[in-house]
This record gives structure tokens, C-alpha cells and sequence, in this order.
């Protein structure tokens, strides 16, 4: 880590300021997954520790640079100070009066949380002027927002411009350390598996990996793509039509490279995108008009299964088909399962196969879930991180 991290700057007594990645999921108010406010305990609690004022902020959703009530912080402050057993400030506003004066007043050991970052319009454009505002609020910054890494906005990069210090927490660098050691020196045969919606959202990550591993296996609603590149019919399915000729171009490019990319051989299909809908089990080659292909099918599950099997090292982003949908998360689950059977290094690429493993209860079985998404596929691509090269260095 070449970064300056958390034990390397003097934090006693000082406000530091420590940008978290609180985006949680709510309904109804509630966070109904809290993993990555336990993800950012470590750093807080040594903050505590340390005797420093700790002024969290972090962004919540995507409230597009103004007020959304429903998208205020205060239930993440509730479940923040349960987890650390004292009271949480929290202030209605992210910069001005009203936060200067509550930290004013905090002592050392206190936590404060600051209102919902992207509530300002000059969060996204990482306008100099917020930044500034954010960084007078404290002495130091310490960035822990893994998830938020890819994203160059004013409270997770430019603000460590208006600082005395700025440093990785211990999250960020956990993250970094673990994947890195995965990707770069990976045990071989590496293995990455790919899935989710679209291939669009998926080319970089795979063409970078096409270059690292020995197997690729795809599966998703982007699979249905590269099995129209094979000349077969998808039905209904979701296809990206203006893709097909690149998917036909990886199809290409891993046999050049000798990587075995894996394409479903069997799918579920369904008469209608719904959790009741009437469903059966088609070769590719056998997928009707009036049908949608919504998971992948049993041989293509044993086919990665034994694939997986041989890794050292498996590295997942996407899941397989509609795992929200019990009908169509047969796949996802059982490729969950060959990971946790499996002796090799597991990294899960966080959002939503981070979260069909956790329905899967098989959280405990893998060596490393990332909290971020966006984040963990561009680390996976070899690409920069804005807000950790934003701070400063060892
Ligand atoms: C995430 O949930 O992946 C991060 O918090 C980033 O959120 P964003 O995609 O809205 O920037």
C-alpha cells in the first residue's frame, strides 16, 4: 500500500473526518442489510480508540443533488449506534451551520454522522467549493468508502485536497490487500466467473480477465447474448442485439488466448419476466418464441461445477439468473455452493452475488466479499480507483 493508511497519521484529539459507504438497502425506513456498516466498524471503533472526533458522512442512494426524505441517514445512525453501544450525532445538514456548531461541541471518543452527501448538487461534480466545506469541518481524512472508490466526487476524492492529512481506513486497504494478492498472483487454474444482466456493463471487466484466467464462465441474462453469437434463437429472452457481433469477437478472442470461456449449455425458461411464471428446463438450442431464458439449466451447473472444482483461485461478479425469483436462483445458489465446497481462494466482486451468497447463508465459506460492486469490477479491471488516488502518499 503506498498510500498513507490510518496507523500512519497522529489522530488524537484531531476531527477526522471519514468518508463511509452507508448506501445500505431500506424498506420502509429500515436498513434491511447492514453489512457495510459492520464493514466500516473497525475503522471507527480504532478512531474511538485513538481518542479523535469522528465525523462520518457518506452518500445514500441516488437522490440527484437535492433533499429526498426518504433518503435521510438518520435510521443508518440508528443502527450504527446500536452496533457501537453510545450515541451517534446526526446532523440534518451535510455542510454549514448547524454540523460546524455539533462538531464544535463534540468531545474526543464522540461519533457524529453528517447528513446524506449527495443531498448537495456538488457532491457528483466534485465541485471544489463543497469539497472545500466538507474538508474545514476536520483536520484530517481518512477514506473507508470501498464501494464508493470509483467514483471521483467531492467527498470521497477532492475533498482530501482540503485537508492537513489524508489516508486509506482500514477497510479500503483489507479490500485492496485481499484482491490484490488474488488477481495479481493468482493460484492456478484461475477461474472468473460472470454474470448479471447485460454484457455491456461487463466488456471491460471481461476482456481484462480474458487476458488473466484460464476459464471464463458466463452466465445471467448477458449469457443470452453470446448465445444468439452461436447462431441460436433466444426467444423472448433479454438480449442485447448490438452486442452480439462483440460477444462473437470474445468468443474469438478467448480461443486465441486458450482460455476456456464457458457458455451455458441448458437454461430455465419461462413464459413471462414473473416469480410464478410457467417454467422448463430447454437446451440453448431449444428456446421457443413466447419463452425467456431466466437462470441457467442443471448440465451447465455441472459443467461449472466441475470446472470450479479444479480452481485455485474464483473469482464471481453477477449472478447466474433472477436469483430474486426462487423459480430462477437454482443456478446462482448451486454455483454459491461450488464455491463454498471448493478448497480455492473465493472472491466475491460484492452486489448482487455478495447478496445471493448471503441468501445462501454461505457467507462464512469464502475467502473474501467485497462491499463494493462498481468498485471491485474496476479493481478487477487493473483500472485506478479516483478516491484512493486522491490521497496522499507513505
Ligand atoms: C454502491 O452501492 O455500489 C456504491 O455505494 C456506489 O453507489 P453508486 O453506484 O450510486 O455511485
Amino acid at each position: 500500500m503506498d498510500k498513507k493508511t490510518l496507523k500512519d497519521v497522529d489522530v488524537k484529539g484531531k476531527r477526522v473526518l471519514v468518508r463511509v459507504d452507508f448506501n445500505v438497502p431500506l424498506e420502509d425506513g429500515t436498513v434491511t442489510d447492514d453489512t457495510r456498516v459492520e464493514a466500516a466498524l473497525p475503522t471507527i471503533n480504532y478512531l474511538i480508540e485513538q481518542d479523535a472526533k469522528v465525523i462520518l458522512m457518506s452518500h445514500l442512494g441516488r437522490p440527484g443533488g437535492e433533499v429526498k426524505e426518504e433518503l435521510r441517514l438518520d435510521p443508518v445512525a440508528q443502527v450504527l449506534s446500536n452496533k457501537l453501544e453510545q450515541a451517534v450525532i446526526k446532523t440534518d445538514d451535510t455542510v454549514g451551520d448547524e454540523p460546524q456548531e455539533a462538531i464544535s461541541r463534540m468531545e474526543t471518543g464522540d461519533v457524529l454522522l453528517l447528513e446524506n452527501t449527495r443531498f448537495n448538487p456538488g457532491e457528483k461534480k466534485n465541485d471544489p467549493e463543497f469539497a472545500k466545506q466538507l474538508g474545514q469541518l476536520a483536520d484530517i481524512y481518512v477514506n473507508d468508502a470501498f464501494g464508493a472508490t470509483h467514483r471521483a466526487h467531492a467527498s470521497t476524492a477532492g475533498v482530501a485536497d482540503y485537508v492537513d492529512e489524508a489516508a486509506v481506513g482500514f477497510l479500503i486497504q483489507n479490500e485492496l490487500e485481499t484482491m490484490g494478492q488474488a488477481v495479481k498472483n493468482p493460484g492456478q487454474p484461475f477461474v472468473a466467473i460472470i454474470g448479471g444482466a447485460k454484457v455491456s456493463d461487463k466488456i471491460g471487466v471481461i476482456e481484462a480477465l480474458i487476458e488473466k484466467v484460464d476459464a471464463l464462465l458466463i452466465g445471467g441474462g448477458m449469457a443470452n447474448t453470446f448465445i444468439a453469437a452461436q447462431g441460436y434463437e433466444t426467444g423472448d429472452s433479454l438480449l442485447e442485439e448490438d452486442k452480439i457481433d462483440l460477444a462473437k469477437e470474445l468468443i474469438e478472442q478467448a480461443e486465441a488466448k486458450g482460455v476456456n470461456l464457458a457458455l451455458p449449455v441448458d437454461v430455465v425458461v419461462a413464459d413471462d419476466f414473473a416469480a410464478d411464471a410457467e417454467h422448463k428446463v430447454v437446451a440453448v438450442d431449444g428456446i421457443e418464441a413466447g419463452w425467456q431464458a431466466l437462470d441457467v439449466g442443471p448440465e451447465t451447473v455441472k459443467n461449472y461445477s466441475d470446472i470450479i472444482n479444479q480452481a485455485e483461485t474464483i473469482l464471481w461478479n453477477g449472478p447466474m439468473g433472477v436469483f430474486e425469483m426462487d423459480n430462477f436462483a437454482k443456478g446462482t445458489n448451486q454455483v454459491a455452493q461450488a464455491l463454498a465446497d471448493s478448497d480455492a481462494t473465493t472472491i466475491i466482486g460484492g452486489g448482487d452475488s455478495a447478496a445471493a451468497v448471503k441468501k445462501a447463508g454461505l457467507e462464512n465459506e469464502m475467502t473474501h466479499i467485497s462491499t463494493g460492486g462498481g468498485a471491485s469490477l474496476q479493481f478487477f479491471q487493473g483500472k485506478a480507483l479516483p478516491a484512493v488516488e486522491a490521497l496522499n502518499d507513505k
